[in-house]
């Protein structure tokens, strides 16, 4: 299968911090599902920061459709750690910013989507007037509307409570079955990832290596049975002694 995005031997280091990316080779399918798990502090976000140019690696290449791309902004969509919406502009505008930046908003789609996930009657509303649970819901929109082929998803879950958080993964498989786009999600949670993912990339702590990669057998469409069987149970008692053996961080 072609790979979408690629990253081979990337390396990166802060003036500070030293070396917070060794040799990081990963790859992500057209149409695949794969997350990366990793102690909080390891490099996860700074993988994303590259791949999406905001960062430079002095060593090693980034390639999207076999295309090098180290340091160009505007390849990917983008939905990052921390709530990006702006605060002075409605739902709805804010759902249509990843398309403006392509001059290509299309009003009518963030409507039909805003009613998908049941926020319709919020489009003309502001971001302090919703949960955190639909602020996550619209951030996501925005960056799954944006024209571009290739999704990061930086923990995007990681702020909600267990329940919100589960009808989230559910309702994100559905839209990712639907939209068919290649995403890579970050996670520290064990069960999220292997919940969602055709693959999973288990990082070292600080400086980070991939220390395994894990392909999950589980059919799609994925539903709620699959988080209680044997060997749904297995993997996630095996990828925490991964993570515990490559020095597990408590938040893990
Ligand atoms: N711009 C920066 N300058 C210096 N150090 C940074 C910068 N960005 C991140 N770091 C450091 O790099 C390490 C990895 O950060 P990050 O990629 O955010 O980790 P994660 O997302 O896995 O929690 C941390 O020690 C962090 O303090
Ligand atoms: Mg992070």
């Amino acid at each position: 299968m072609e790979a979408k995005i690629r990253l081979e031997h990337v390396t990166k280091s802060f003036k500070d911090t030293g070396v917070v990316l060794d040799d990081i080779t990963l790859h992500v399918n057209d149409g695949e599902f794969v997350s990366i798990i990793g102690p909080s502090g390891s490099g996860k976000s700074t993988i994303f920061q590259c791949i999406g140019g905001l960062l430079q690696p002095e060593k090693g290449e980034l390639f999207l459709d076999h295309r090098k791309i180290n340091g160009e902004t505007g390849n990917i969509a983008y939905m990052p750690q921390q709530n990006s919406l702006l605060p002075w502009r409605t739902v709805s505008d804010n759902v249509l910013l990843g398309q403006e930046l392509f001059h290509k908003p299309d009003k009518q789609e963030a409507q039909k989507w805003l009613r998908k996930i049941n926020l319709s009657d919020y489009q003309d509303a502001y971001p302090h007037q919703l949960s955190g649970g639909m602020k996550q819901r619209v951030a996501f929109l925005r960056a799954l509307l944006s024209p571009q082929s290739v999704l990061l998803l930086d923990e995007p879950f990681s702020a909600l409570d267990e329940f919100t958080r589960f009808d989230m993964q559910k309702w994100l498989l559905s839209i990712w079955e639907e939209k068919q786009k290649s995403v890579l999600f970050i996670t520290h949670n064990i069960e999220e990832a292997i919940f969602l993912s055709d693959r999973i990339y288990l990082l070292s702590p600080r400086p980070a290596k991939i220390i395994r990669e894990i392909k999950l057998p589980f059919r799609r469409p994925r539903c709620d049975q699959l988080l209680m069987e044997s060997e749904f149970l297995a993997l996630k008692r095996e990828i925490y002694s991964d993570l515990k053996a490559g020095g597990l961080h408590e938040s893990v």
